[in-house]
């Protein structure tokens, strides 16, 4: 009976689905969402503030701040609560409504940007106004998970040893593509391990995170608006990109069946089906990872009018042509039949935030 005192002593780490019967292929799914901060992004939070702490980079007048999409945000929330550490989270105006609600029950405060940089993400102004933030006193601590190593070594040290413990015959890893710190933490591990893995990175489409265009990305999580730069490629082997609308079907064929993830688990199990479909994957032990569950994604993924404002009303046909029942506004069944020109314009966040200094929107 795990007892604790303090909310980030806590993880979940030995728990699959087998998604078989969803997606018509061998694929365990580990879920990595059953802690206080509700994603994985709990392990990179609690090994760079560790760090910060034993390199006596943290003093007690410190000001954590961080960019995030969310996840970190909130687990970064949670740790400097319970550690007594004041958070500024600055995200942007594609960060999830109860995300940035959850920040604030936390304590922390919140600042959005909303300015796109050159390649069409948030990324780019998010970390110029950290660095602003950090030149204007000295007191702010920007851990930078876009270059701390505690990000990787966190999930060296946890994530890959718990898939190696439970699949010693693993042959295929699919991974979700960020900061890339849960990516290159599970890749050095194999690659030092008994036996070959295949490392497939999974990454959205729109993001340049491994190359290519630039394009718009509406669901936070995965995807990087730049090269990230703890990503070395070389520990990689594969690299597939999930279009937006596959993301959103897998999510809703997975919450018919009951298992309500986040997008970013879409992304990845959409991704992995589509690499097993591809290949002979009857024999292979196959494992993905999911970064979080979907009750943040209620009035985005989950929500009717989201979707088709953003993506039009095919979104959810399926293949043969009936529509997918999805949660929203009156239980109501999209019908197929009625297609509306999507809208390209994001929504914007429903609420201003607390946050005394705050950019406006551009959009
Ligand atoms: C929901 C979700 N999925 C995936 C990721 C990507 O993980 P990583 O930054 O380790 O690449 C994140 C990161 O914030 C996330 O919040």
């Amino acid at each position: 009976m795990p007892v604790i005192s303090a909310p980030y002593a806590f993880n979940e780490g030995d728990l699959y689905v087998d998604l078989e019967s969803i997606c018509g292929h061998p694929l365990y799914l580990k879920c990595e969402a059953f802690n206080f901060a509700g994603s994985i992004k709990l392990k990179a939070a609690n090994e760079m503030v560790e760090n910060a702490e034993r390199d006596g980079i943290l003093k007690a007048d410190s000001v954590l701040v961080e960019s995030s999409s969310g996840n970190l945000g909130v687990a970064l929330s949670m740790i400097a609560a319970s550690k007594g550490y004041r958070f500024l989270c600055v995200t942007d105006s594609r960060c999830n409504l109860s995300t940035r609600l959850l920040m604030e029950a936390l304590g922390s405060e919140v600042h959005i940007v909303a300015d796109q940089d050159e390649n069409g993400g948030f990324l780019g102004t998010r970390i110029e106004y950290v660095r602003s933030l950090c030149a204007s006193d000295d007191r702010y601590v920007w851990l930078s998970q876009y270059t701390n190593a505690g990000n990787w070594t966190a999930h060296y040290r946890t994530t890959a040893p718990e898939i190696a413990r439970r699949f010693p015959e693993l042959d295929v890893l699919f991974v979700g593509a960020g900061t890339t710190g849960t990516l290159m933490g599970c890749a050095r591990y194999f690659r030092e391990w008994h036996r070959p893995v295949r490392i497939v990175a999974v990454d959205a489409a729109g993001s340049v995170a491994f190359g290519g265009e630039p394009g718009r990305r509406m669901i936070p999580g995965l995807g990087m608006s730049m090269r990230p730069p703890l990503l070395d490629e070389s520990f990689v082997d594969e690299v597939i990109r999930v279009e937006e609308p596959d993301t959103i079907r897998m999510c809703h064929r997975m919450a018919r069946h009951g298992f309500l993830f986040g997008g970013s688990t879409g992304t990845v199990v959409s991704g992995a089906t589509d690499w097993l479909s591809r290949h002979d994957a009857g024999d292979l032990t196959a494992v993905a990872i999911a970064p979080d569950l979907g009750e943040r994604y209620l009035d985005t993924i989950y929500q009717t009018n989201w979707l088709q404002d953003l993506y039009g009303d095919q979104v959810l046909a399926t293949e043969d042509g009936n529509p997918l029942p999805v949660t929203g506004d009156d239980d109501e069944v999209l019908d197929v039949r009625d297609t509306a020109p999507s809208k390209p314009l994001p929504r914007e966040p429903k609420s201003a935030s607390r946050a005394p200094a705050r950019r406006r929107s551009s959009t």
